[in-house]
């Protein structure tokens, strides 16, 4: 083989391997959002087999009247496992990743218990997607999905006026998601340089 061939073959190697990262870039995770024939996103049944990243108790961001005298509830967030394992390469999440946050009652006095709490059952699923080819006005799409036994097979997108947006876009640290609260995250994310260069740990909604 002539030099001039050689060089020709490393060339189309090169630009065949490139085309293959860019087009993986493009088309994001194996394991993200699907959706049915109309775009509606489909119930992820198997969040629960996800990354957990963490667990909220009694979380309110509202005026702090409003969530006195309500019991605390939990929350616990989880991520699809390729998305996971990309972020802690990369700092970012790419295309199709998707998160669950359940909300469950806080409990007290269950079986053996005398003090604190425990979680009981489920009273929201609420999922964030991100996709800029379907949401090219939003990148990150919200959604609720109802509790048992009443749970949407499938639901729209949340319209982009919904509170979610608005929140997520001003106060989360890296992209749209409060990863200041992923304490496994926030690490990666200061390491990776790609939190928020307008994240204020001290600004309230
Ligand atoms: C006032 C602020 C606020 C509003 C409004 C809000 N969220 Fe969030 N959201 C949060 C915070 C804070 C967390 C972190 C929860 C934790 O640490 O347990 C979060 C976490 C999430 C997550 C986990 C992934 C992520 O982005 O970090 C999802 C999914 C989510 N919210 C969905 C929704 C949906 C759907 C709505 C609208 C119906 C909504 N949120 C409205 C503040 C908000």
């Amino acid at each position: 083989m002539t030099r001039a061939a050689a060089y020709a073959l490393i060339m189309l190697f090169a630009l065949v391997l490139a085309t293959r990262i860019d087009v993986a870039g493009q088309q994001g995770v194996s394991d993200g959002a699907r959706y049915d024939p109309d775009g509606r996103l489909l119930y992820p049944a198997d969040y629960r087999e996800w990354v957990y990243l963490t667990s909220g108790l009694g979380m309110t961001y509202g005026p702090a009247a409003q969530a006195a005298g309500r019991p605390p509830m939990f929350d616990n967030v989880f991520v699809n496992r390729e998305s996971y394992r990309s972020f802690l390469a990369t700092g970012r999440w790419p295309e199709r990743t998707i998160f669950a946050l359940e909300i469950r009652t806080g409990d007290e006095n269950v079986s053996i218990n005398n003090g604190g709490r425990t979680q009981g059952a489920i009273r929201a699923l609420e999922v964030a997607v991100k996709d800029s080819s379907r949401f090219p006005d939003t990148t990150w799409g919200y959604f609720e999905f109802g509790a048992p036994p009443e749970i949407a097979p499938a639901a729209a997108r949340l319209p982009a006026t919904a509170s979610c947006y608005a929140c997520h876009r001003n106060h989360a640290a890296v992209e749209q998601t409060f990863v200041q609260f992923y304490p496994t995250l926030m690490d990666v994310a200061r390491a990776k340089g790609t939190v928020r260069a307008d994240y204020d740990p001290a600004r309230k909604p």
